[in-house]
């Protein structure tokens, strides 16, 4: 695979196969609605095969940080389409990611009447919320009953997304978040159809894609996952479980022809990766994960070794607007500040040189 040739997923027409992660950067006000800065940081990134957003919360139980973009209300995705039309006009293309952060928000910041998982079980250790450092709240686990609108907020918010005029979807099962704690047994001790075998554990997940699917179809869709990430107390350690389990997932997904799927591992040449991307039946892009930033060397090694459809890339292109001209001429580039990550305003978000010309 060559990194700088065009490629089609699903729906989307990818100029190359370099696309901007989710990263979260917290720049929104308190209503959650994209700013103008928001659209600038995006438009400046448009070279990008493909860029895929910050997570963005699906509902008020689902918002996970402070400063976090929504796509729930008419304002917020208002918002969405000033960012999507400037990227259109840019040339580029964008999915969002959309999200629920499950336990790992605080009511405190969520401003919801509780927060909720799969089980009712903590994470430990402390979070950090608007009046300081606390422990992490118990969750309620969410009833049975409940699931189906939890699914029901997937669809609105990605039905909303593309009504923004945003490209496509990534539904976020990976880092932890509520769709990652129903996948693994460390959050999921549930007793019914959604806990306790690799099936049932991957059914909310599968729920949640299709239904997605029905309503904005498998082309604009894709799908994060990051298996053994064993972060936020979600820990996946039984290597044969986890092969299990993420094996039946890329099964149930095949069938429907997803527009792709964002797998964030640190082995992508390992077992467990290449038996994933042989049943998933989707475009499959790789990003290695958070030990260091992904460099250009290690994007054109998975690309010439053939491991992924197209790379993702996090950091490098926080700090390198114009990553892909760099790439290409193998020219300097500027190293990301992560004291500047989670905001606020233009200072490390949208004032990176891009490269003189
Ligand atoms: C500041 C920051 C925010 C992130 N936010 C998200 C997010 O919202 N959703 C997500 O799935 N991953 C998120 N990630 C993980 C990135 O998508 C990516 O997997 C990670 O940065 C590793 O890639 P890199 O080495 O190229 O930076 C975030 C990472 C960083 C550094």
């Amino acid at each position: 695979m060559d990194l700088f040739t065009p490629v089609t997923f699903g729906s989307l027409n990818l100029a190359n196969r370099l696309v901007m992660a989710p990263l979260t950067r917290v720049r929104a006000g308190d209503d959650g609605v994209p700013t103008p800065l928001i659209a600038e940081y995006y438009e400046q990134r448009a070279s990008l095969g493909l860029m895929v957003t910050e997570g963005t919360f699906t509902s008020d139980e689902a918002k996970g940080f402070t400063g976090q973009p929504g796509i729930v209300t008419d304002e917020q995705q208002a918002g969405w389409a000033r960012v999507a039309d400037a990227v259109h006009a840019a040339g580029g293309l964008i999915a969002m990611q959309v999200m629920h952060a499950g336990r790992v928000t605080h009511t405190e910041i969520s401003g919801a009447a509780r927060s909720v998982a799969p089980s009712a079980i903590a994470i430990e250790g402390e979070t950090r919320t608007p009046s300081g450092k606390t422990a992490h709240q118990v969750p309620e686990a969410i009833a049975l009953d409940e699931l189906p609108a939890v699914v029901e907020e997937f669809v609105a918010a990605s039905r909303r997304a593309l009504a923004a005029g945003i490209d496509a979807v990534e539904v976020h099962a990976a880092n932890g978040y509520l769709l990652h704690e129903f996948l693994a047994p460390s959050s999921n001790t549930r007793t019914d159809a959604y806990g306790g075998s690799p099936e049932n554990r991957i059914r909310f997940v599968v729920e949640v894609v299709t239904a997605v699917v029905e309503a904005v179809g498998a082309d604009r869709v894709g799908l994060r996952i990051s298996p053994e990430r064993n972060i936020q107390g979600v820990i996946e350690d039984d290597a044969a479980d986890v092969a299990i389990t993420y094996g039946l997932l890329a099964d149930a997904l095949a069938p429907l022809g997803l527009a792709f799927l964002d797998y964030m591992h640190p082995e992508p040449a390992g077992a467990l990766a290449q038996d994933i991307r042989s049943r998933v039946n989707a475009p499959f892009i790789v990003n290695t994960g958070f030990a260091s930033p992904t460099t250009r060397d290690e994007a054109f090694a998975i690309a010439s070794a053939d491991l992924a459809d197209a790379v993702s890339i996090g950091r490098a292109a926080i700090a390198n607007p114009d990553v892909v001209a760099r790439w290409k001429a193998a020219a300097d580039e500027n190293e990301p500040d992560p004291s500047t990550f989670y905001g606020p305003g233009a200072a490390g978000y949208t004032d990176y040189p891009a490269l003189a010309v």
